[in-house]
């Protein structure tokens, strides 16, 4: 089979961003104050001066942005989450031991699954029973290998159970029907003595599991069946109609599932449009909650900038692209305003990260790719960004978990090492479910060749224990960056560092990127902080 990889059109946004973006400002309540001169005109090496107002907190940082998308593509799941029973590889019930005991580190609040474009060709029933009845298919988007479905879906529920997430499951709209999609949400939420849930009990689980979100299709503007927004439209009110939870602990308030219907990834508006559009007017029978939007870091398509050995240039183009979402976010959130002023609808990018060259000598539709101190930085940026949209964006998925464009994790057999992205993950736990707290600084200037980019980046937020949290991002790739927080006396959290913004870890010397306690001294009621080029911090501070 060919590999499918070379799908995607270049994105057409590309404009460079201002310093301190829009939503920043507007956060910060400095959107008048600040003159767009300004914006740029930090001195080149001086101290960065950011300004925090605990008092005025503002939208709450969905802890959902912190999920993560897990399909089965390379080896994502299988090798990757999934070893079986028999391995010598330590697991419980077929899945890795040393990666569950990473991924409970992150608190991962949600992992998307089976797909991507694997959903849209998923069915549900290759996946239950008993393993040696399990259909073998071609995995026809990734690779054109062999797919046994010994991960189905008792495998991936057991699965979100052991690292402590909810499930995101993205039902088939691209090659399925409506009604098989609510016979799966049935077998896996049904509370009463149906057909449905007396399967699930002989197959070994007789409580009903919870789906807390629902994808009503993926990509159907392209592997999702190449539809027009309108036929989505049509198609997606009736999965959105019969999709039904039976989970009585969801039926009510928080609880009850969230519908996300396909967006729009970078040029394809009229899904947007056409979802928010059919929203408006709906009728009793159907309703969705979000829409999803994709955006993948990729420097033009198709990917080509190299996971390791990359200088400034490159490092520059991904920085300049990744940066493109904050604008694609407020795209979205502008279609989305005219039909749902009181934002009731959420954006769930449930899809981001940097998708770059495959790894050399690897499957080009594995997807596989190494992750350096850039994807670190890549990986703050999106999140702060997130929390400044933090009004709309209320769930995202980074692509993927483990082994697959920027992992959190790879594996090569018994072995595992953390990528500088699961660093990053890690250190912003205090984030999920804080408030953001408006932050004013001068974000300064990295210019390289035609791209002019922010210097630095700030997010703060209020833990949900009332601690005050700080991201501090120095996107500089050569030059080290003071932050002065007037009003602050101490501080403690990590920074994570490199020697090169191409430094990776690996198998064999897996801390060359790691988090290192960060220092900070306070002087005549003054805290600063410095941190080295290239990198990440997060830290708490204290008045
Ligand atoms: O994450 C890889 C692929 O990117 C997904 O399967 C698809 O939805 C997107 O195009």
């Amino acid at each position: 089979m060919t590999p499918r990889v070379l799908k995607k059109r270049a994105s057409k946004d590309w404009a460079f961003l201002p310093a301190i973006s829009a939503a920043a400002l507007a956060v910060a309540g400095l959107a008048l104050a600040m003159p767009a001169a300004a914006q740029g005109s930090a001195r080149a090496n001086g101290p960065v001066e950011v300004r925090l107002d605990p008092s005025r907190p503002g939208p709450v940082i969905d802890r959902h942005v912190f999920g993560q998308f897990a399909e089965h593509l390379g080896t994502g799941i299988y090798d990757g989450v999934w070893v079986g029973r028999d391995s010598p590889i330590p697991n419980v019930r077929g899945i890795r031991s040393d990666v569950v005991a990473a991924l409970k580190a992150l608190k991962v609040p949600n992992v998307r699954w089976p797909g991507g474009c694997f959903a849209d060709e998923y069915h549900w029933r290759d996946g239950i029973g008993p393993a040696d009845k399990r259909r073998v298919q071609i995995n026809s988007n990734w690779g054109g290998v062999p797919e046994p479905n010994s991960f189905g879906t008792h495998e991936f529920m057991d699965f979100a159970e052991q690292i402590g997430a909810d499930a995101y499951i993205s039902v088939n709209i691209g090659s399925g029907t409506a009604a098989e999609a609510a016979a799966w949400i049935e077998y896996m939420t049904a509370e009463k003595d149906t057909t449905l849930a007396r399967e699930r009990a002989a197959n070994g689980h007789p409580a009903p599991w919870k789906v807390p979100i629902l994808g009503l299709g993926n990509e159907n503007w392209g592997c999702g069946g190449a539809m027009s927004a309108t036929h989505y439209v049509e198609e997606m009110k009736r999965f959105a109609a019969f999709t039904r939870n039976y989970n009585p602990a969801q039926r009510e308030g928080a609880a009850r599932m969230k519908r996300i219907a396909v967006g729009w990834d970078s040029d394809k508006l009229d899904y947007t449009e056409e979802v928010m559009k059919a929203w408006k007017d709906r009728v009793y029978s159907w309703d969705i909650e979000g829409v999803s939007l994709h955006k993948y870091t990729t420097g033009g398509w198709p990917p080509h900038l190299p996971s390791t050995g990359f200088g400034h240039d490159q490092y520059a183009e991904a920085i300049a692209d990744t940066l493109t979402m904050d604008s694609l976010i407020a795209k979205q959130s502008a279609i989305m305003d005219k039909y749902d002023p009181e934002k009731k609808l959420l954006i769930a990018v449930d899809e981001w990260g940097a998708w770059l060259e495959p790894a050399p000598g690897s499957n080009p539709g594995f997807l596989q790719q190494q992750n350096s101190m850039r994807d670190a930085i890549i990986a703050a940026l999106n999140v702060n960004i997130f929390a400044r949209h933090a009004e709309r964006v209320k769930i995202a998925n980074i692509a993927q978990m483990v082994n697959v464009l920027q992992a959190m994790i790879l594996t090569d057999g018994g072995k595992m090492v953390l990528t500088p992205t699961y660093h990053a993950f890690r250190m912003y736990v205090p984030f999920q479910d804080a408030r953001v707290v408006p932050v004013a600084f001068d974000a300064g200037q990295y210019v390289n060749g035609k791209h002019r980019l922010p210097r630095v980046d700030a997010m703060a937020a209020k833990a949900t224990d009332g601690t005050l949290w700080l991201s501090l991002v120095n996107v500089d790739p050569a030059r080290p960056a003071t932050f002065r927080l007037p009003g602050f006396a101490s501080a403690s959290g990590e920074v994570l560092g490199a020697p090169k913004v191409d430094s990776v870890n690996t198998f064999a010397a897996p801390a060359t990127v790691a988090p290192r306690a960060v220092s900070a001294r306070a002087k005549g009621g003054v805290l600063s902080i410095e941190l080295p080029p290239h990198s990440v911090s997060v830290v708490k501070v204290m008045p």
